[in-house]
């Protein structure tokens, strides 16, 4: 009998227990040769020796739920003076007589994952997770596509509040540093300006272009911003530079978590704009933080059989021995591939996350005046 661990690390997404039944439900299959335990709370969960069992009938039922039964953290083991913590899991690992452990979460999660693999032979699989789809090596997160159902469902609603009153609306969407939720949602919404963190833009850009609208006889406008929006001119901090080639990259003069991510205030950005725009146009501006009803809600379609196939995959890495791989989607196919060279750790500075494809960009940009 082989014990397995499954934990979920960071922000919880959608789609997260259609990973977690599957990884069970195929493990089972092999006979009964595996027992698994999930681990409660992200890495708290094996520092802490925190578990419950997962049996086939324990993950039954949960395919169409939101978050994930296992809780979630930001609990990062490699804390600068919480040396403790590390050595704390790595021996749980043992005393939990653990043979393998998937973890399914975002950068943070998975480059926690591929250290203790790499440094301590942990049996590690990784499972990418975000609502941002901002990780590397894999064409889509689950959770994504939930996420932008949410938002695109949400401005729908607004815009008849919006249209009624000839107001300016400013959404703002999640994505610190990629834009994937704020793009498709824009696309999907008919709106008039998208910010994204990828693109510099200044705030008379946006004005222009609402002024635009209504010089074309439209009353409304609807302006989609990512919290990560690099927008020059409004009364925040700018949180994507340029780097000296060229390339966009974050900027070191801005808060960060223990992971060393940007601290984000909802609404801040959304705000700012939103302020911006009425000063400099005189037109009625309301603005809106989509917020965490972006990671709310019931996975769609979509995301169960995405999280499906990741987990079933991610047993399959299992009964195979490969470890230190995390699981990715390429095209149409969900394979494994090596950790190394895929998570932040290892990558170049531009390359930490994946941004917009410049099409999108452009995509939007096609729609303006
Ligand atoms: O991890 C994804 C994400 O939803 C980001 O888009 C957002 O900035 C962040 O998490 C919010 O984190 P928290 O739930 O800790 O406030």
């Amino acid at each position: 009998m082989k014990n397995v661990g499954i934990l979920t690390g960071g922000g919880d997404a959608p789609g997260l227990n259609a990973v977690i039944r599957a990884v069970v439900i195929r493990l089972a299959r092999e006979r009964k040769d595996y027992n698994v335990v999930g681990l409660i709370d992200g890495w708290a969960g094996l520092r802490d020796k925190n578990t419950m069992n997962l049996s086939v009938s324990n993950v039954d039922q949960i395919l169409h739920q939101g978050g994930t039964i296992l809780g979630t953290s930001r609990t990062n083991l490699y804390k600068k003076g919480k040396e403790e913590d590390l050595r704390k899991a790595i021996d749980a690992y043992s005393q939990l007589n653990l043979n393998a452990l998937v973890a399914i979460g975002g950068d943070d999660t998975l480059e926690i994952a591929y250290y203790l693999n790499r440094d301590h032979k942990l049996n590690v699989i990784g499972v990418p997770k975000t609502i941002d789809n901002d990780v590397c090596g894999t064409d889509f997160t689950f959770g994504f596509w939930s996420s932008v159902e949410q938002a695109t469902k949400a401005i729908d609603d607004l815009r008849v509040t919006t249209m009624s009153h000839h107001r300016v609306m400013v959404i703002e969407c999640m994505g610190r540093h990629a834009g994937w939720i704020t793009a498709y949602t824009g696309l999907a919404s008919e709106a008039d300006y998208i910010a994204v963190p990828e693109k510099a833009v200044h705030i008379d850009d946006i004005t222009r272009e609402v002024k635009n609208c209504r010089a074309h006889g439209k009353l409304h406008s609807i302006v989609v911003v990512a919290e990560g929006a690099s927008i020059a001119g409004i009364d925040t901090k700018p949180r994507i530079v340029k780097n000296d080639k060229g390339e966009w990259v974050l900027s070191s003069d801005v808060e960060k978590d223990s992971f060393g991510n940007t601290v984000l205030r909802a609404g801040e950005v959304g705000e700012a704009v939103a302020a911006a725009i009425e000063k400099k146009t005189g037109l009625e501006t309301r603005a809106i933080a989509l917020g965490h009803l972006q990671r709310g809600g019931a996975p769609c379609a979509y995301d169960r059989v995405l999280g499906t196939r990741y987990g079933v995959k991610a047993a399959e890495a299992i009964i195979a021995g490969n470890y230190g791989h995390m699981v990715v989607m390429n095209g149409l196919d969900v394979t494994t591939r090596t950790m190394s060279g895929l998570v932040r750790e290892t990558q170049a500075e531009h390359k930490k996350y994946k941004l917009l494809p410049d099409e999108f960009m452009k995509l939007a940009e096609v729609f303006y005046e």
